[in-house]
Parts: structure tokens; C-alpha cells; sequence
């Protein structure tokens, strides 16, 4: 009997212990299941985090590699400058200082205006370094201006990553960086005239562009297209140019046996629309207006909010000096334009096609006045999105918004 209950306890037991077990296992199995789905769950959060910033291509310009394809454009005077550059490139992006009179903080910029921007320059390029050492630093330089050589040169002597030029071909850029690690990337606003200067300096330099900005009318500035072209009805779309652009370039390519990434400008606003343009072959974006409203935008916090509370009906374009027109805000200085010529009292001698007898008023003052605050007597350049603008938001939330909506949108 005794034997009997052993045996009956020990399978008792035994049954117990492997029900026990199958408990332990099957509770084990949950707990198992449960803490591989929260590993799942983590992963598959960090990874399409990584992936929402892995996705993007990087953007390649010979040797300097942009983590996030978006290139902040120049934007003078004094409104990119060390702050909001250098902001940019601590993102992975690109950040573009404007030389374009860059010492109008200079004591005796108004007196020795040359020497006053040269100073300018170097003060901002080696800010910009010192709070982004490794980052991409670029400098836009308008190839209208009278000391656009020397100042080339200079940002070249201070080993600057990138030139951008605009405003007119830069037909002789390439001799201006040659011997130095220095890229060079034209603006064009059209694949006539990319074709043009890629042929220009392959004949004469036998080099081609590292890059080219494609800057369609919806840009803020001046405009790379007349006043006819941009009130016409049938107004090229940025995507055409850009499509454009790339086949232009295509015969380059492959004479060179080296790509040519086509950079898209002008109205970019939304990371969708990033999306849209790399889908379409564009290797990065140039974005301007969207960086004004940011913390480090190095313009006077009235520009700022002046872009915040511009309407849609607020956008208009307006005459140059520089001769194509431009879009700004409108605002007294640019209603006093229709009434009359606002007459120049002291020539800087800044812009080759500007005549201080006939231009309708001096650029540099304007855009100075609105950069230091004033900005119903100043000119306010805009891009044709601003009034989109709610905000003023860090540099850091605006590419993380920008860079997460491109990858969902890259993605589908
Ligand atoms: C305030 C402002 C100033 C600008 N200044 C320059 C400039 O000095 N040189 C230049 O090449 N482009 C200039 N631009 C054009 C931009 O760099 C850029 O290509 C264009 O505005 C892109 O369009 P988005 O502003 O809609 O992003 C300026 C644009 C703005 C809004």
C-alpha cells in the first residue's frame, strides 16, 4: 500500500512537475514572446528612426558628403551668415554663408567698402567654422558684384567647401578655385544655360561643375527670369527645370565619366516636397525662406516676423538693380517704388550692371535697412512660400520635421 502511495505521490509529482514545467514553459514562453515583441517593437522604432534618416540619399558633391540633402541657400545681405550656416551644417546639411556685402557691420564699410567685406568675410567663415568645424560650409557670391574675383579668392584662401554662384554665369569661377579642394556650383534657371556654362568651362578649363542649383521662379530674391517670363501663363514648373537641367548635364556626365548632382530651388517647402524632387533624379534641395524663420537666422528678429505675418497677397515681385526682378514683401519701401525712383546718395560701386544715375534705388542700403530691423523702409526678399510660415522654430526642428516627412514620402 505504501508502495502504492509512493508511486501514486511520485507520479503525482511527477505529473505536477511536468505540468509545473509546461507552466513554466508556456509562462515562460509568454514572458519570452512578450519581451521579444517589446525588443521588436524597440527595433523596429530604431530602425525606421535610423531609416527615416538612412533613407534620404546622402548628397555628394566630390568629396564632401551631406548626410541630409538639403543645402540652406545664401541669403544677403546678412541674413545667412555664421549663425545660421553653421547651424545647419551641425544638422548634416549644408550651410551657405552670403558674401554678398558681408561687411556692412565693418566701421569703415561705407569708406573702404572692398576691404570692409574681405574682413567681413573672413570674420564670418572662421565663426562658422569654430561652431561647426567639420561641418559643410559653403559661400554665395553673386558673380555681378564688382569685387567678386577677390572675394572668391579670399573664401578660397580660408579653404571654404563649396562656392555657389549666382546672378549671371560665373564663366570664370573654375580659375578662381583651381589648386585648391574648393567645389564650385553654379546657379542656372534653365538647361540652355547649364548646357552653356558646362560648356564654357569644359572648353576652357576642361572642368566641369561639381555641382548646379537649378533655381526655378518661386524663388525668393532675385529671379533667374524677366518679369514677361514670370507673369506669362505658361511659367516653366520647378520639376521641368530640373528634368531639364539633368539632361542638359547628361553628355558632360559622361564625357567626364562623373556625375553632376542637379541641386532643385525655389518654392521647396514641405519635406513631401523634398521627396518629390529626389524622386524625379534631384540629388539634394536648396532651401532659403523656410530658414529665416529659425532661431540662428542671423537677420534682425523683425525680418523674421515680417515673413510670419506676410499674407499670400503681401508676395510680390519687384525691379533691380541688379536687373532681373526679384520677390519681396510688400511694404512702404516697395509701394514708395511705384510712385517714384528712390534717388542714391552714396554709391558703394558694389553691382557691375547697377548705374547709381538711373537705378531706381541703391540695393545694398535696402536690403542692409530690412536686415537690421527696418523693414518697411527696407527691402525684404521672400520666397513666393513665406506665407506659409506660423513659427519661428529651432534649425535642429526644422530639419528633423523636414527630413522625417521626406523619408514617409520617399518611402511610398
Ligand atoms: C532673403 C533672401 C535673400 C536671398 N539672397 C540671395 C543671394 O544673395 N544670392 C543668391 O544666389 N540667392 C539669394 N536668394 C535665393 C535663395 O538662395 C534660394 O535659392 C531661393 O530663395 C530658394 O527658394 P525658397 O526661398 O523658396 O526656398 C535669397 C532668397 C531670400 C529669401
Amino acid at each position: 500500500m505504501f508502495a502504492n502511495v509512493k508511486v501514486n505521490i511520485t507520479l503525482q509529482l511527477f505529473v505536477n512537475k511536468y505540468q509545473f514545467e509546461l507552466f513554466l514553459n508556456n509562462q515562460l514562453g509568454n514572458y519570452i514572446d512578450i519581451l521579444h515583441n517589446i525588443s521588436y517593437t524597440l527595433n523596429i522604432n530604431s530602425v525606421s528612426k535610423e531609416r527615416i534618416l538612412m533613407n534620404l540619399p546622402h548628397l555628394k558633391i566630390g568629396h564632401l558628403i551631406a548626410k541630409v540633402p538639403i543645402m540652406q541657400g545664401g541669403m544677403g545681405i546678412g541674413i545667412s551668415l555664421s549663425k545660421l550656416a553653421s547651424a545647419v551644417a551641425n544638422e548634416g546639411g549644408i550651410g551657405i554663408i552670403s558674401g554678398v556685402q558681408i561687411g556692412f557691420r565693418e566701421k569703415d564699410f561705407k569708406t573702404n567698402n572692398d576691404a570692409a567685406n574681405i574682413r567681413g568675410l573672413i570674420k564670418e567663415i572662421r565663426k562658422a567654422r569654430s561652431l561647426r568645424p567639420k561641418g559643410i560650409l559653403g559661400v554665395n557670391m553673386l558673380s555681378a558684384v564688382n569685387n567678386y574675383k577677390e572675394m572668391v579668392k579670399e573664401a578660397v584662401k580660408e579653404k571654404i567647401d563649396i562656392i555657389i554662384s549666382g546672378a549671371g554665369l560665373p564663366k570664370n569661377l573654375p580659375e578662381l578655385v583651381m589648386g585648391s579642394d574648393t567645389k564650385i556650383a553654379p546657379i542656372v534657371s534653365s538647361g540652355k544655360a547649364a548646357s552653356i556654362i558646362t560648356k564654357m568651362w569644359d572648353r576652357k578649363y576642361k572642368y566641369i561643375p561639381d555641382a548646379v542649383i537649378v533655381e526655378g521662379p518661386y524663388a525668393g530674391g532675385h529671379l533667374g527670369f524677366s518679369l514677361e517670363q514670370l507673369t506669362s501663363i505658361k511659367l516653366p514648373s520647378l520639376s521641368e527645370l530640373v528634368n531639364e537641367v539633368i539632361e542638359a548635364l547628361r553628355p558632360f556626365e559622361e564625357k567626364y565619366k562623373k556625375k553632376i548632382p542637379v541641386i532643385a530651388a525655389g518654392g521647396i517647402y514641405t519635406g513631401k516636397d523634398i521627396a518629390d524632387f529626389l524622386k524625379i533624379g534631384a540629388a539634394g534641395v536648396q532651401m532659403s525662406t523656410r530658414f529665416v524663420a529659425t532661431e540662428e537666422c542671423d537677420a534682425h528678429i523683425n525680418f523674421k516676423k515680417a515673413y510670419i505675418a506676410a499674407g499670400k497677397e503681401d508676395i510680390q515681385l519687384v525691379k533691380s538693380p541688379v536687373g532681373m526682378p526679384g520677390r519681396a514683401i510688400r511694404n512702404a519701401f516697395v509701394k514708395s517704388l511705384e510712385v517714384q525712383n528712390q534717388k542714391v546718395k552714396r554709391c558703394y560701386n558694389c553691382l557691375k550692371p547697377c548705374d547709381p544715375v538711373t537705378t531706381p534705388y541703391c540695393i545694398s542700403d535696402a536690403l542692409i535697412a530690412s536686415a537690421q530691423g527696418n523693414v518697411e523702409d527696407g527691402l525684404v526678399f521672400v520666397g513666393s512660400n513665406a506665407f506659409k510660415m506660423k513659427e519661428i522654430v529651432t534649425v535642429k526642428e526644422l530639419i528633423k520635421e523636414l527630413v522625417n516627412e521626406a523619408a514617409q514620402f520617399l518611402n511610398k
